[in-house]
């Protein structure tokens, strides 16, 4: 039997509101586990959505030597092709902060997904709980690159990276955290903009079984959501 997610949802008039808030909420984490930890452990999502948080993320004033970078997922494209999550990350945000280099873990998608996922599942064993998880939601209701109908690596001990052929959102090939190792976290942030995320966000909150749904951390996860994707 496993537990139902626990979703607290927080509502935004714009996009600037709900970055604005994203932006806190990563602060405070990174704040808090360095406090209590000296390191802050912390997941980063991929697509179009997270840029802007990540340009803001910029300014921050932290302490960039205690922040380790990981991804939850990878497109299996050449290293510095524009496509890919780090790639992206590392263009709007991380190449503009002192963030060591050997702290910031890129899946490395270059061996193929297979031999990346396992390489990656290693590295991982190395970080327990992460501090925090940002995920987004993809228009069938999929997150990183946990899509519906594969296998979303949800049981307890499930390898900590999923090697994914099919995906339908280009390219098909992929490397993923499982939904059990997503779910390895004090906190987890959806970020959640634009129409065509409507009908996802509908279906998770009518209950249905969409990848996004199988990331159950304990504490559960936070959404941060355009106010305008819940009016009817
Ligand atoms: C990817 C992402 C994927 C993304 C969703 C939403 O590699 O495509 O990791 O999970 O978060 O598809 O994508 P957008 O933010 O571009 O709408």
């Amino acid at each position: 039997m496993t537990h139902s997610q626990l979703c607290r949802w927080y509502l935004f008039s714009s996009v600037q509101s709900l970055q604005t808030e994203a932006v806190s909420m990563i602060a405070r984490a990174a704040e808090q586990a360095i406090t209590d930890s000296g390191a802050f452990h912390l997941v980063l999502a991929g697509g179009h959505t997270p840029r802007g948080l990540y340009e803001r993320l910029r300014a921050l004033k932290t302490n960039w030597e205690a922040w380790h970078i990981y991804f939850g997922d990878e497109r299996c494209l050449p290293v510095a092709d524009p496509g890919r999550n780090s790639a992206m990350a590392r263009d709007t945000w991380l190449d503009h902060v002192p963030v060591p280099r050997k702290q910031i873990h890129a899946i490395p998608v270059e061996m193929g997904a297979k031999e990346a996922a396992a390489a990656y599942s290693a590295t991982l064993q190395q970080v327990g709980e992460f501090d925090l998880v940002l995920l987004g939601l993809g228009e069938d209701g999929h997150t990183a690159s946990l899509f519906p109908g594969s296998d979303w690596g949800q049981e307890a001990g499930s390898p900590g990276a999923l090697p994914v052929y099919d995906a339908p959102k280009a390219p098909a090939e992929r490397v993923s955290l499982s939904a059990w190792r997503l779910s390895q976290a004090k906190r987890v942030l959806f970020l959640v903009i634009g129409e065509s995320k409507r009908e996802a966000v509908m279906n998770w909150r009518a209950g249905a079984n969409i990848p996004a749904r199988a990331i159950k951390p304990l504490h559960g996860v936070d959404v941060l959501a355009e106010s305008v994707l819940l009016k009817g």
